[in-house]
């Protein structure tokens, strides 16, 4: 039966991972995968985690299952990080959360949950998206759609473009909405039009699903949650999936959550989609991995190690925020005919280059610097001591 099998592409994001180990070129640089880096290029475990993590050995005392729905200490803590430490929407028990294998597992749960309520439903994801968004949504056998969004000519959002294909969808649509630091694009959605957009999904009685893999690592915790606390305050429902991958650096760990906001909280409310989602989950992976999870858990419970993992994730941010700044300025110099600009305003760890895929080959073939072949680049993966050399490497490739 195996034999019958069709050999794969690789991965168009985890191929680059394998391409890049096997380039044995000093000067090469990996732009690829969206994980942090610092300046010696390594991707450090979080002093908050690492003391978290110490302290979460010496208390454990059994390895015994925890539950399909995870750490409710996590839950809880994740669901007012999402939606805010107070106020009515934290304190109202229409959200309920369930931990899951990263915030892919928290993207197909959701996915699931939409698919247990209303098989027929569409969702529609932005042009473009993560490549993964396509395989976690559609696994389930919903039906996947596009509407525009990333304006190259501004390296913004092409909003009017956006609300007149969303104007026009049918009601109950879903619509997968990155909550910031968009991927691939770092082009975010701005406060005004969060709430035009608000408007929009009132109107038309369209569902929010809302990707929120990044929080802090754009303009703050609170302010890169601002747009999706806006729609869940006034929407009837809604779906976040978080990840904590790269806010606590927990990669590997899979730690993420799905929130499911419901009209009410008792009988068809929360009550029953909780049902739902543990036997959804019980039925893919039957439990999450419980080690991820126990840290966040124990870091967002203390209000010491909260604040000293807070102050690591400013200091990311702002090496971010650098990073974007110095590639700007190095690109305008090396290659002053063009525009990237774009770079130093957008958010996030990715930007376009706006290069073409045969620009990205010579990058890598000639030059060591791995991106996506849609020039998708990983800011957090340059250095200041590189960003010279990975400057005049664009402008070589470009002139060639
Ligand atoms: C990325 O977009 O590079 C990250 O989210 C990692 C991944 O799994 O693709």
């Amino acid at each position: 039966m195996l034999e019958h099998l069709d050999r794969l592409p690789p991965d168009p994001i985890l191929g680059l991972m394998a391409a890049y180990r096997s380039d044995d070129d000093p000067r090469k640089i990996d732009l690829g995968v969206g994980v942090y880096r610092d300046e010696q290029g390594n991707t450090p475990i979080m002093q908050a985690v690492r003391d978290a993590e110490r302290t979460i050995l010496e208390r454990q005392t059994t390895k015994t299952y925890v539950a399909p729905a995870g750490n409710p200490a996590f839950n809880e803590a994740m669901r007012r990080l999402a939606l805010g430490a107070q106020g009515a929407l934290a304190e109202s028990d229409r959200a309920c959360a369930v931990q899951a294998p990263g915030g892919c597992g928290a993207l197909r749960l959701g996915a699931e949950l939409i698919r247990a309520a209303n098989p027929n439903a569409t969702v529609y994801v932005s042009t473009p998206t993560w490549a993964n968004h396509v395989p976690l949504l559609s696994g389930c056998g919903l039906k996947l759609e596009r509407y525009p969004y990333y304006d190259p000519a501004t390296g913004g959002v092409a909003f009017e473009a956006m609300m007149r294909a969303l104007e026009a969808l049918p009601s109950g649509s879903v619509i997968l909405l990155h909550a910031s630091c968009h991927n691939p694009t770092g082009a975010d959605l701005q406060g005004a039009q969060w709430r035009e957009l608000l408007g929009l999904m009132q109107r038309r009685a369209l569902l929010p699903f809302i990707d929120m893999a990044y929080q802090g690592l754009g303009d703050g915790l609170d302010e890169d949650a601002e747009g999706l606390r806006l729609l869940c305050a006034a929407l009837p429902e809604a779906l976040i999936a978080v990840s904590c991958s790269k806010n606590f650096g927990l990669y590997r760990e899979r730690v993420g959550c799905l929130i499911a906001l419901n009209q009410s909280a008792a009988g068809a409310g929360a009550g029953a989609t909780l049902t739902q989602l543990t036997r959804i989950a019980r039925g893919l992976y039957s439990m999450p991995p419980d080690h991820g999870a126990a840290i966040v858990a124990e870091i967002l419970g203390s209000d010491t190690r909260r604040a000293a993992w807070h102050s690591e994730l400013d200091g990311m941010r702002a090496r971010i925020g650098q990073l974007r700044a110095a590639t700007t300025r190095a690109l305008a110099e090396t290659c002053p005919d063009e525009d990237f600009s774009h770079i130093q305003r957008q958010r996030g760890m990715f930007s376009y280059l706006g290069i073409s895929p045969e620009v990205v080959r010579r990058l890598r073939e000639q030059h060591h610097v791995y991106m996506t072949a849609d020039s998708r680049v990983n800011v957090a993966g340059l250095r200041m001591q590189n960003i010279p050399y990975f400057a005049a490497a664009v402008a070589a490739a470009l002139r060639q």
